[in-house]
């Protein structure tokens, strides 16, 4: 089964016999890796306590949808916002049919209502409650409407019956859930990723640097896995795991940046320059430490560093070549300029004067602006920015 490292995952669980079933999910979705948030009809109580899942997600269950306490925590649309799927197992014939019409009677249909995320249904019940029609003609009216349906399984029920309508086993639920993150939007191309700062160094133990975490750019690494890519992430220092199935190379200086970029780039489909690149670095690095003398000031001599992005956008076989703009002011304009100047395919402007996205934030908004287009995307998650991201990419590199 794929790895869920990192992914939110909200599971729902209705009032049918084969929640006992989600219990053993729960385990599934974490043990890959997943963070998960059990939220509960109040028929789903019924069936199986929220202590047991609570122990096994490792977080609170959510019950009530008008629930100040809950509400001041963590409310019904930041839930929505935070998932990156909303999993139903089991899906009640009566929650298919509440969801079909619309309803947010409840806090998980008002989830599902709120949420840009995947919802994804693992139907369970009786045989012939499933193939009634109206139940039949929800099913079809969901699937039309972008919901995936996992299953029903067809075989001996809970009521003596045998037919189709059994719930998946959660191993298939949780196999068949992970493998609608792999989007394969990039399969078989080769992305090349730079994320982090740079590192300049003055002396052995000094340098000059810049706030850049890697966030952004190891999401976008992640998002381009999901996508089928085949990932290199040349990364500056930074506190970050190493994303699973892509080659990672860890670089301190500009100039070992554009030189691990050149290296990794015969063959590349994609470059992505996120790294927040020092502009200028000392023009000396000095053997020793420097000693404070008896000067009051201190001058430093810089020399301007290569520039990673526009050196690879101007070879002769460029790849796609995607910059990012960080600014604290006129970003798209600035943007527009640089895009045209570096020659680039795509630039993604950030406005770093916010104090609620950029650098170190897990958040972050920004402006998609290509030769024919400038295409705002609000507030989200990095995680959730890095896979719009990756799709707009996608969509326009050269297939
Ligand atoms: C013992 C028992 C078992 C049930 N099992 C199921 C089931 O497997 N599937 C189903 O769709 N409904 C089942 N129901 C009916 C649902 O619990 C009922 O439609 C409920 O309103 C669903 O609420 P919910 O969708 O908000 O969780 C069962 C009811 C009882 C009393």
């Amino acid at each position: 089964m794929q790895r869920l490292t990192n992914r939110q995952i909200v599971l729902g669980i209705t009032g049918g016999i084969a929640a006992y079933k989600s219990a053993e999910l729960t385990r599934l979705l974490k043990g890959a890796g997943a963070d998960v948030q059990v939220v509960m009809t109040p028929a789903a109580v019924e069936f199986i306590t929220p202590l047991t899942l609570q122990a096994l997600s490792g977080n609170p269950v959510h019950l009530h949808l008008l629930d100040p306490e809950a509400e001041a925590g963590m409310g019904h649309i930041e839930l929505a916002k935070w998932a990156d799927m909303i999993l139903i197992a089991p899906a009640s014939a009566d929650f298919m049919a509440r969801l079909n019409s619309g309803h947010g009677n409840d806090l998980l249909s008002t989830l599902c209502l709120a949420t840009e995320a995947p919802v994804v249904l693992a139907p369970a019940m009786n045989q012939a409650m499933w193939r009634d029609p109206q139940t039949q003609a929800n099913a079809t009216s969901l699937q039309t409407k972008g919901i995936r349906l996992l299953g029903p399984g067809v075989g001996e029920q809970a009521c003596g019956d045998t037919g189709p309508g059994r719930m998946l086993d959660p191993l298939d639920i949780a196999s068949q859930a992970a493998a609608l993150f792999d989007r394969g939007l990039l399969t078989g191309k080769r992305v090349v990723i730079t994320a982090g700062p740079t590192r300049e160094a003055l002396d052995p133990v000094r340098y000059i640097s810049n706030h850049s975490s890697g966030k952004m750019g190891y999401a976008l690494a992640e998002a381009a896995i999901d996508a089928g890519a085949q990932v290199t992430l040349i990364s500056g220092p930074v506190n970050l795991p190493a994303p699973q199935r892509c080659q990672r190379v860890m670089v301190e200086s500009a100039e070992q940046m554009l030189a691990a970029s050149l290296e990794n780039i015969d063959q590349c489909d994609i470059f992505i320059a996120s790294a927040a690149v020092a502009d200028y670095r000392p023009s000396a690095v000095a053997e020793h430490k420097l000693k404070k003398g008896k000067e009051e000031i201190m001058e430093l001599h810089l020399i301007k560093n290569p520039d990673i992005v526009a050196t690879v956008a101007a070879l002769k076989n460029k790849p796609f070549t995607v910059g990012f703009a960080a600014e604290t002011r006129d970003v798209v304009h600035y943007a527009q300029d640089k895009l045209t100047r570096k020659k680039l395919d795509l630039i993604i402007a950030n406005d770093v004067s916010r104090s609620d996205i950029g650098f170190n934030s897990d958040d972050n908004a920004v402006t998609v602006v290509s030769h024919d287009q400038v295409q705002p995307l609000p507030l989200c998650s990095k995680r959730q920015l890095a896979a719009k991201l990756i799709d707009i990419i996608a969509a326009k590199q050269p297939r």
